[in-house]
């Protein structure tokens, strides 16, 4: 073999070696990847992961097959030196038609489960279905019960094993509500309602991600998915429905005397607190009850919630001064972030 082949063959042994590697990174246990399409706990994904299994075999397939006979063919006809011009040839009906009938009916064998899925998951929700309003803003969720009449934010509680009828809104740009385990994506689209129709099957809580680009935060806009038993479901629902409970702490009832009196009540309510009426920002009313702050991403300590108030947009960057984008910094001092924390966290 002359020195530059052997070279060349060495390059692409190496160059093959790094791809596959690359393709081997990509596969973890889905206990460690919780936003993983495989291995869904909902109807919806499920159903999706039935129809993306078997197509991404018959399109491993297809690739291996056309980019073996690719390389194939490069290696077995390379010009050699000395050697004739061989025959010219215009086209070959016979393999043209091959490779045009065989990707046809591939294609339509592929389509008639996916039309079928696709009509499927248009259908609205069925009888006794559990109606959620979800709002998103850059860059939280708003999850209202009408119902219920109950508002909450980022922390979407569910029961197992029923419908669940998601209709989605934004409120500024197009969003994207996507939570894998549980079901596809479902672009959120201002001025018009979109649906997403699913039942979570096991207990559990379920990360998502807006999945449409919406401006500086917009991988910082998470929810979370607790699917609960009935139960369980039930007893969040009724907790809150109920009040907060009153400020028992002396530190609390000085935050909640400050927060009734603070530029907050413009934007966030707090049933509690009647003059705490604002939409713009997340419902805080039961506030202490959730598990995480800030579109999940703190967790809901007196801690982090100290640091969110204290300087938000070093938690959550944001366009600083304008209006309707994610928390503006209050410039509250150490004293009144205090007693704030400690009211909000008491609104359980
Ligand atoms: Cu909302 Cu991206």
């Amino acid at each position: 073999m002359p020195k530059v082949s052997r070279w060349r063959t060495k390059a692409l042994l190496v160059a093959l070696f790094l791809f596959s590697a690359l393709l081997l990174i990509a596969c973890q246990k889905t206990t460690s990847t919780p936003q993983s399409i495989f291995g869904g706990k909902g109807d919806h994904a499920r159903e999706i992961q039935s129809l993306f299994v078997p197509i991404i075999w018959i399109a491993g397939v297809v690739f291996v097959f056309v980019e073996g006979l690719l390389i194939f063919a490069l290696f077995r006809f390379r010009a050699k030196a000395g050697q004739a011009k061989p025959a010219q040839i215009h086209g070959n009906t016979k393999l043209e038609l091959v490779w045009t009938i065989i990707p046809i009916l591939l294609l339509a064998g592929i389509a008639v489960p996916t039309l079928s899925q696709i009509h499927k998951f248009a259908q609205p929700a069925g009888p006794g279905a559990l109606t959620i309003k979800v709002t998103a803003h850059q860059w939280w969720w708003q999850f209202e019960y009408p119902e219920e009449k109950i508002v909450t934010a980022n922390e979407l509680h569910i029961p197992v094993g029923r419908q669940v009828n998601v209709l989605l809104e934004s409120a500024d740009v197009i969003h994207s509500f996507w939570v894998p385990q549980l079901a596809g994506k479902q672009d959120v689209i201002p001025t018009h309602t979109n649906r997403r129709v699913f039942t979570a099957l096991e207990v559990g809580t379920y990360l998502g991600q807006c999945a449409e680009f919406c401006g500086l935060s917009h991988a910082n806009m998470h929810l979370r998915v607790m699917a609960q038993t009935p139960e369980d479901y039930d007893a969040w629902l009724k907790a809150q429905q109920a009040p907060a409970p009153a400020p028992t702490t002396e530190l609390a009832i000085q935050g909640k005397e400050l927060f009734s009196r603070s530029a907050c009540i413009g934007c966030h309510t707090v049933e509690s607190v009647p003059a705490a009426r604002g939409k713009i920002g997340p419902n805080l009313s039961h506030i202490g009850s959730r598990t995480t702050i800030a579109a999940g991403m703190l967790d809901n300590t007196p801690e982090s919630m100290a640091k969110w108030l204290k300087d938000p947009a070093a938690v959550k960057p944001n366009m600083g001064t304008m209006p309707g984008y994610s928390m503006p910094n209050m410039n509250l001092s150490d004293g009144q972030i205090n007693v704030l924390v400690a009211f909000l966290e008491s609104l359980k």
